[in-house]
């Protein structure tokens, strides 16, 4: 096997030290050093790896040539810039969703990373769960028909941040998985939400996006709610599926419904009959989705390759949600989402 590869985290909080425990423990990778501001944080996570250096300034984890790849797990504020210095010291990175919190500064994370030929992956961990992993194989078949809609609920009594409001929190998953599936942006979206326990920091947030070919979505999310749900609608001319990561093992549910057209055309009510058929529920794989994520991080960096979730990926989603932000402040106006530019598509 080969080497190793010396593994950075920056921010180890309560996300950061699930990748910390991940990459620790896989074989591929060694983890080197840990950087957070924080010092109950860093020593907390610390205590846990005496194996790796603790440090405060991410100078040093720049600076420290057995670390070849960073993963950043900071606050989403400090995602550019962390991750541009990083990538200027010649490392690999991988940034936690969302990949910035500007248009401009993703565009110049991609740029950047494909000058320097560094590896650039961002934290959309949904792509990587076997139950999207099947979604996508049952949309890439066919076998659902053509996609019409798909709608997705994010919501919890939660963690209520204070630097992102949810949109920005929890819509990166929805926003990533939906074009992912569709593989096309959106031509517009529309965002209505609230900020009831602080400031100017929403805590619910409904998105409405709409695609070529009259396809629509719709991302519900919020930490102020008194379900858990983690759940994607997909409703296809065919059949629809759900997919509920809430659910242990039965995640995902085929529902062989639809409203066929068919007969001798009287009226056109007549020609429309509604098929409800069985419900299946295939075996799904258990495997931790952030293992897997890791992992992928890891090949990419040992092969050279384009990650799943490349930085590109990540701009995707980054231009939903500014667009998305923008119709917010705006009352729900819609706001047209501007076509890639070659340079960074
Ligand atoms: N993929 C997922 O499912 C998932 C889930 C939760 C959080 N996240 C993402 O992970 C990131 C961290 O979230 P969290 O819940 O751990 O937040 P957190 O607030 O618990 O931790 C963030 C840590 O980063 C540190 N930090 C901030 N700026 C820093 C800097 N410049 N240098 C070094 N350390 C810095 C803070 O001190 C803190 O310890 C966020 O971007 C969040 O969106 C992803």
């Amino acid at each position: 096997m080969a080497d190793p590869i010396g593994i950075g985290v920056v921010g180890t909080g309560d996300w950061g030290a699930n990748l910390v425990r991940n990459f620790a423990s896989l074989p591929e990778a060694r983890l080197v050093a840990l950087c957070d501001t924080d010092p109950k944080h860093l020593a907390r996570t610390a205590a846990r790896y005496p194996g790796a250096r603790a440090v405060a300034d991410v100078a040093e984890i720049a600076g420290d040539p057995a670390v070849r790849a960073v993963v950043v797990s900071a606050s989403a504020v400090s995602h550019y810039p962390v991750a541009r210095a990083m990538i200027e010291a010649g490392k690999d990175v991988f940034v936690e969703k969302p990949l910035a919190l500007q248009v401009d500064q993703a565009e110049a994370l991609v740029r950047l990373a494909r000058e320097r030929e560094r590896v650039l992956m961002v934290g959309h961990l949904l792509l990587y769960h076997p139950g999207v992993r099947y979604l996508k194989e049952l949309v890439r078949s066919g076998d659902l028909g053509d996609v019409l809609y798909i709608y997705s609920q994010r919501v919890n009594l939660g963690k209520v941040r204070r630097d992102e409001n949810a949109l920005w929190s929890f819509a990166p998953h929805d926003l990533s998985v939906i074009l992912h599936l569709l593989e096309v942006e959106p031509l517009d979206v529309v965002a209505r939400g609230s900020a009831f326990l602080q400031g100017k920091v929403e805590d619910v947030v409904f998105v409405d996006l709409r695609f070529p070919g009259g396809r629509i979505a719709h991302v519900h999310v919020s930490w102020l709610d008194p379900h858990k749900l983690r759940k994607f609608t997909v409703v296809g001319s065919r059949k629809m599926v759900v997919f509920d990561d809430m659910e242990a093992s039965e995640k995902i549910k085929i529902y062989d419904k639809g409203v066929d057209r068919g007969g001798e055309v009287v009226s056109y009510g007549d020609s429309l009959t509604v098929r409800s058929g069985d419900i299946l529920i295939p075996r799904i794989s258990l495997q931790e989705p952030l293992t897997l994520e890791c992992r992928h991080f890891l090949e990419c960096v040992r092969d050279r390759r384009t990650p799943l979730t490349d930085g590109a990926d990540g701009l995707r989603v980054v231009k939903v949600l500014a667009a998305a932000q923008a119709s917010l402040d705006a009352g729900g106006t819609p706001v047209a989402i501007a076509p890639a530019t070659q340079e960074v598509a």
